[in-house]
């Protein structure tokens, strides 16, 4: 061999071919391309999340909802199951990312849907997760908004955030004026994460059959219906029975 090329291949590592060598190499190569592909889905999670923050700004929770943490939840008696399975939930985020199971929080005023549906976001964003968790009212908001004529920012690009976020959090659910447009827009954004199996949370003061009537308002019965039904096949129902808080405070 001619001596450049003994020193290309000294510099090329060549690699040793008995047993002992090809399982190092082999685990060697594995672990390459676990960094390789970590590095590649934290970069992703990254661009990600400064798409929310110059679209939406602070993943759409605002100044009230900032300290909704598990850290300053007081468990009762009532809210102990919601409490454990909603930590559960947050603490095992990635499994449920791979199933695409979120959570539909229903139950009366002041129970702490809000409260916990809050704690899940706050807990995976300081993990780095991007996450967007707004009121049904905020996130239709959003869309009406780039109708503006100055808005440099479109209707299809705050879709796509929605329905690619790696969690979205849906609070009060059912509270909106639901026109024709907002039924159609709130089917498109939860049958694209039911179709890419991606988790979503909602918040809602009603059960599977009054969320329909409030989301149809009288013409979209269709639309409405089949919004709920995916939302039933997506989530696992936590029901809060407990006291209204708020009234417990004034
Ligand atoms: N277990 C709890 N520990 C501490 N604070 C709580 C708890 N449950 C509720 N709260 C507080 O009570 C207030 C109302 O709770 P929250 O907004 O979560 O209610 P909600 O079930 O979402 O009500 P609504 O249906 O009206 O939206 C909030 O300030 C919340 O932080
Ligand atoms: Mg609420």
């Amino acid at each position: 061999m001619p001596m450049m090329d003994r020193v290309v291949a000294w510099i090329s590592h060549e690699r040793c071919t008995c047993n002992k060598a090809t399982d190092y190499w082999e685990r060697y190569d594995n672990k390459k391309k676990e960094i390789a592909e970590r590095e590649r889905l934290e970069e992703e999670s990254r661009k990600k999340r400064e798409r929310i923050e110059r679209l939406l700004g602070n993943s759409g929770i605002k100044k009230r909802f900032q300290n909704r943490t598990f850290k300053n939840y007081e468990i009762d008696q009532g809210n102990k199951d919601a409490y454990r399975n909603s930590k559960l939930y947050a603490e095992n985020f990635q499994r449920f990312k791979e199933t695409g199971e979120g959570i539909y929080f229903s139950g009366g005023f002041g129970t702490g849907k809000t409260h916990l549906a809050v704690s899940i976001a706050l807990d995976l964003i300081n993990k780095g997760t991007p996450v967007i968790c707004m009121t049904a009212i905020d996130l239709l908001a959003q869309i009406r908004k780039t109708y503006d004529k100055d808005r440099n920012v479109s209707e299809y690009q705050i879709l796509q955030v929605y329905k690619e976020v790696d969690l979205l959090v849906i609070d009060d659910l059912g509270k909106e004026y639901c026109s024709d447009w907002a039924a159609t827009m709130l089917y498109d954004i939860i049958n694209d994460r039911y179709e890419r199996c991606l988790p979503t949370i909602v918040t809602t003061n009603y059960d599977d059959e009054k969320l329909v009537d409030r989301l149809a308002r009288k013409s979209n019965y269709e639309t409405a219906g089949a919004i709920v039904s995916r939302l039933h096949e997506m989530t696992m129902g936590i029901t809060m029975n407990g006291k209204d808080r708020r009234k417990e405070r004034s």
